[in-house]
């Protein structure tokens, strides 16, 4: 079996190698994401296993038809970036990971609630500036005194539940799916939490119909002081908005993990290596917004599992035709 790996990590390279030496398959690694270009490497493999954020785009699907390659795994959850009915045109068949660990990104959430309401990010400035006295005068608050409002009670919301829940919060949620539903939240209805809620947590897919959820209506139904943490899409965020609510002072914080126009931003970056974009540089420049490179998974935990558990979804496919985590595309 001939397997083809695109955007490894170094820190996975471990468990690639450990996956390598327990089957006998071959696995070729490359760091570069696949695209319009690299898709060319894939010919004469069976199979192929990808991460990245950028897109996975028609043309890529129409290449990979013609080499006859029928199955894609990624080893991660959102599947927003790939163009799925392309690849059902072209006869490619994909699964993703749809746990490899909910509590890795949840707990970044809290790290990421607990920063902000603490206004950790506005005590760098004057402790750099050598003012002790005005790195020291910023008031936090606390979790265990706060409502926190979970949009989005999956695998992911529900971990966020438990923890935040965990510290004391009193925990609303809002989801119109929620499965089966984690009695540590009160549901509420979405215009009901975004007035409640001290901190809004977001953990709901990038589908199209979800883009700007967060949009600046909702964002001036928040409370005055009100922190957003978005953890799971940029597209559900209206940045602009966000931006403006955050320099009048109507919001007390963001905490953005998954940016908005993260995606041409990283494209950018491979051909200059710097990640600029206006609106994340004017986003920077708030010191009480937290910035991270969409990192909320990154645990020893989930990398071993994404590699391991998007491996096995290939090699169920090639060997018996079906995977656990196949995405069924109507
Ligand atoms: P999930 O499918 O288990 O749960 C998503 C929940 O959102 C579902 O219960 C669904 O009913 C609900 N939902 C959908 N639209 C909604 C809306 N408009 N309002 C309220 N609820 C809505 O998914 P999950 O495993 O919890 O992951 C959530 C998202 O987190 C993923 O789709 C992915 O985009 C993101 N994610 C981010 C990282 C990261 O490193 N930043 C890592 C993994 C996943
Ligand atoms: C996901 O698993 O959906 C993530 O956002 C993680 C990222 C490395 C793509």
């Amino acid at each position: 079996m001939k397997i083809i790996v695109y955007g490894a990590k170094p820190d996975e390279l471990a468990y690639f190698t450990a996956w390598q030496q327990s089957h006998a398959d071959r696995l070729e690694i490359h760091s570069e994401p696949l695209n319009e270009t690299t898709v060319a490497w894939a010919a004469g493999f069976d199979g192929v296993n990808c991460l990245q954020t950028t897109p996975y785009a028609a043309a890529v699907f129409e290449q990979l038809g013609r080499f006859g390659i029928r199955f894609l795994t990624i080893r991660n959850v959102g599947v927003d970036n790939i163009d799925l009915a392309a690849a059902k045109r072209f006869g490619v068949r994909i699964a993703n990971v749809p746990a490899y660990s909910p509590s890795a990104i949840a707990e970044f959430a809290v790290t990421t609630a607990l920063y902000l309401l603490r206004r950790l990010g506005e005590t760098q400035a004057p402790l750099a500036a050598g003012d002790w006295d005005k790195a020291a005068s910023f008031l936090g608050r606390e979790l265990g005194q706060s409502t926190v409002g979970i949009i989005g009670a999956g695998r992911i919301g529900q971990a966020a539940i438990r923890l935040f829940a965990g510290f004391g919060a009193r925990v609303i949620a809002y989801d119109p799916h929620p499965g089966h539903p984690e009695p540590r939240a009160e549901y509420v209805s979405l215009p009901a939490l975004l007035q409640e809620a001290d901190v809004v947590d977001l953990h709901v897919p990038g589908v199209p119909a979800n883009t700007h959820l967060i949009d600046a209506q909702a964002l001036a139904s928040m409370k005055q002081g009100a922190i957003l943490i978005n953890t799971a899409r940029g597209n559900l965020v209206d940045t602009a908005a966000l931006l403006q609510h955050l320099q009048t002072g109507h919001l007390g914080g963001a905490g953005i993990d998954t940016y908005e126009y993260e995606s041409p931003a990283l494209l950018r970056y491979a051909k200059t290596g710097k990640f600029e974009d206006p609106a994340w540089d004017a986003l920077a420049k708030l010191p009480n917004v937290l910035l991270t490179p969409h990192i909320a998974y990154h645990t020893e935990t989930a990398v071993q599992n994404m590699v391991d558990f998007s491996l096995a979804n290939l090699l169920a496919f090639l060997t018996k035709g079906e995977a656990p985590d196949e995405i069924h595309i109507r």
